[in-house]
């Protein structure tokens, strides 16, 4: 027994000290470890897929270029199933695991809100390419994000709804699964109260949901000009179905959330004539969201949606501060990403501020012909 205990001892601890060796080689390695997790399967497959699809094209690019600091960079990712609890245990294992320098991810605020109390603790840089709740980078100083933030975004289609639409009565349905749809809903009735606006229901679901008759029942008879459904793709589109089921004319808008071609998909007629604000719009005549479009576009035949721009962009973003920084080092690192500033991405110019956010406009989208039409910008 005591031999057992000791041999069992001994071969822990060789393997530690193999371990601790492939540590320490880690730092001379040919190759850059980039973690990255997101939803490639479940309820939101589709905003996975697509940013990986951008992240992936941009590390592609940047190793054929000759990757940074003279080496190559591995994108190790991680599937997180579209499931609560699974964003901690993957970025876990990229952490402990494979050592990664940094990761990127995810699309979905509540998915980012679960990892990134963990990448802080680590001290590993964390960029979400998408997450637009405020708290995600509230978690701590390892934490950014390449976007613009809710309560702007909520400000944007509050104030598109009564200035451009002339809606002075507003019903807002919310995902209460969702700290995303929570937030952008609270944004949402604040500024548009604050403009002299009045919301006249309140309703709410949870994702996954596939009836939203009684909500929609319960907001016909408040009779409102618009009503602001701050969902993702799936349920917005199926409550924009059922709207149009009950007879409910009047349009409605959403915010990024609504952005896959999902959308268009299993909607159709349904979301003709609604509005949603996004992050970048492919009709956007740059060269530079052109030349990305083109490529993206002989790759995947499709088009890119606004996570594959961003997913793109957040791979470009560490990428230039691992250069700036010249290290991989994570307080260097995490340093030089706070540093980002005059970035030009396909999604924007993007400048870090000092709470870790991108100040970038953003687009308002009207759907016209089963397509987003580019209808507005909105500055900061
Ligand atoms: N902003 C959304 C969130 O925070 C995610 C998202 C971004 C969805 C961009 C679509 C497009 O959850």
């Amino acid at each position: 027994m005591n031999l057992k205990k000791l041999l069992f001892s001994v071969v822990v601890a060789a393997s530690l000290i193999v371990t601790g060796c492939a540590k320490k080689s880690e730092a001379d390695s040919t190759v850059i470890k980039i973690g990255q997790f997101a939803s490639l399967t479940g309820n939101i497959a589709s905003f996975g897929q697509s940013s990986n699809n951008g992240t992936v094209m941009a590390i592609e690019e940047i190793n054929a270029a000759g990757g940074v600091l003279g080496k190559q960079i591995e994108l190790i990712t991680e599937d997180d199933r579209s499931t609560a609890g699974e964003p901690a245990n993957v970025v876990t294992k990229l952490i402990h695991r494979d050592q990664v320098v940094a990761v990127l991810g995810q699309v979905a605020s509540s998915m980012s809100l679960e990892a990134a109390p963990i990448c802080q603790t680590e001290g590993i840089p964390m960029i979400t390419p998408a997450s637009t709740n405020p708290e995600v980078t509230e978690k701590g100083d390892f934490i950014f994000r390449i976007c613009f933030i809710d309560p702007f975004q909520g400000q944007v289609m509050a104030k598109f709804s009564k200035q451009n639409l002339g809606a002075s009565k507003a019903a807002i349905l919310t995902d209460v699964k969702q700290d995303y749809s929570v937030g952008l809903s609270n944004f949402f009735k604040q500024t548009f109260v604050e403009l002299g606006g009045e919301i006249v229901a309140e309703q709410s679901f949870s994702s996954g949901d596939k009836d939203f008759k009684a909500q929609l029942t319960t907001i016909r008879a408040a009779e409102p000009d618009v009503i602001f459904v701050p969902a993702y793709y799936n349920e917005a589109a199926l409550i924009a179905l059922q709207a149009r089921q009950l007879g409910i004319e009047q349009p409605l808008t959403g915010g990024d959330g609504w952005d896959s071609p999902l959308l268009f998909e299993i909607a159709g007629d349904a979301v003709e004539g609604c509005y949603f604000s996004n992050h970048y719009s492919q009709q956007d005549q740059s060269p530079a969201v052109q030349e990305f479009i083109n490529k993206y576009q002989e790759k995947h035949d499709s088009v890119p949606d606004a996570m594959a721009a961003l997913g793109y962009d957040s791979a470009y973003v560490l990428v230039d501060a691992i250069k700036r920084a010249g290290t991989t080092d994570p307080e260097a690192l995490r340093d030089a990403i706070a540093a980002t500033a005059g970035f030009k991405g396909v999604t924007g110019t993007i400048t870090l501020d000092e709470n870790r956010n991108a100040s970038k406009p953003a687009v308002v989208l009207k759907i016209e012909g089963g397509k987003a039409v580019f209808n507005t910008t909105v500055e900061p």
